[in-house]
């Protein structure tokens, strides 16, 4: 792949969360300059560990702040925070100053199946991909599946108890996808002209349930490994999601959603895109083994 070795930085958005800290790290490892818009100094100096050349300091939803920041880049990747309540209003904004710095290409970090409106966070999530449409800017929609990744948080929980947890039926399959091919796929979007104009559904290749992947994780960490479901009012503590916040209703909404209707995606783009198979679930556990 050849990468754009422009001076004029990509603007990362959300820049220090998993996703941004992800994709930042592929940026850099590609040669590509990045402008990493964070909410304060401690993130500052988290991105500033990692290789960014340039931190902006802001809250999204400060139009001032955001326009700031887009001055001078040569392209926008938005990554909005998970799941907040405000989340078309910064899309907005980061929309009209991406029109108002005129900048060559806006990356949005959309999400699989946006179309759902049983979702809240899903269905602003297409929001803001229709004002994107309607912007006039060469763009490009990145549809990842949820994160192989969003299980390393419990990875601990999994090696000494035994048991892997989910606040859903144990017979739900939902689409995941390795986040480090998110972001190399990422990377080409930014590199080379031919996505704009494009919406990609990123997917890994496995379709599994909780009781398939408690068996993976068993067999690759050699302990036999249960799955169990998590009562949404200890998911609730343990995630401090608060009952009653935007968060929590979101969130129990999504899970009644996968538990109705499972999330399926191909892999087909994802595979197209990175010219190799994504990475399945086995071998994202053999890597984090
Ligand atoms: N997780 C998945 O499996 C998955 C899959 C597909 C798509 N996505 C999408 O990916 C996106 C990013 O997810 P993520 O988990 O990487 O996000 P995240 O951890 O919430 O990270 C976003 C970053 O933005 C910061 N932030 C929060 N509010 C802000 C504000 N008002 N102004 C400036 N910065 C602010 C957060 O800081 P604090 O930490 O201080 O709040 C955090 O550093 C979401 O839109 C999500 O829907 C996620």
């Amino acid at each position: 792949m050849q990468a754009h070795r422009s001076v004029e930085p990509v603007l990362v958005t959300g820049a220090a969360g998993k996703t941004g800290r992800g994709l930042i790290r592929a940026l850099l490892r590609a040669g590509l300059a990045v402008r990493a818009f964070v909410r304060n100094a401690r993130q500052q100096q988290v991105l500033e560990e990692l290789g960014a050349e340039q931190t902006v300091e802001g809250d999204l939803r400060d139009r001032e702040a955001v326009l700031e920041a887009a001055i001078g880049v040569r392209s926008i990747y938005h990554i909005c925070p998970n799941v907040h309540p405000d989340e078309i209003d910064i899309g907005r904004g980061v929309v009209a100053a991406a029109r108002e710095a005129t900048v060559e290409h806006f990356v949005l970090h959309s999400v699989l199946h946006p179309q759902t409106e049983a979702m809240p966070h899903h269905w602003a999530k297409l929001r803001v991909e229709e004002l994107l449409l309607e912007s006039g800017l060469p763009f490009t929609i990145l549809q990842p599946a949820p994160y192989m990744q969003n299980m390393l948080g419990q990875w601990q929980r999994i090696r000494q108890e035994k048991v892997y947890s989910v606040p859903y039926a144990l017979t739900t399959r939902v689409a995941m996808v390795d986040l480090e091919d998110v972001a190399e796929a990422a990377v080409r979007v930014l590199s080379e002209p031919r996505h704009a104009g494009s919406t990609y559904e990123l997917c890994g290749p496995d379709l599994l349930h909780p009781l398939e992947i408690a068996t993976i994780l068993g067999r690759h960490l050699g302990i036999a490994v249960e799955a169990e479901i998590l009562p949404v009012e200890t998911w609730s503590r343990e995630a401090k999601c608060a009952p009653g916040s935007y968060r929590f209703e979101t969130l129990v909404k999504m899970f009644h959603y996968y538990e109705r209707y499972g999330m399926v995606g191909s892999p087909g783009v994802l595979g197209w895109l990175l010219d190799r198979p994504p990475t399945r679930f086995s071998e994202f556990v053999e890597k984090h083994v």
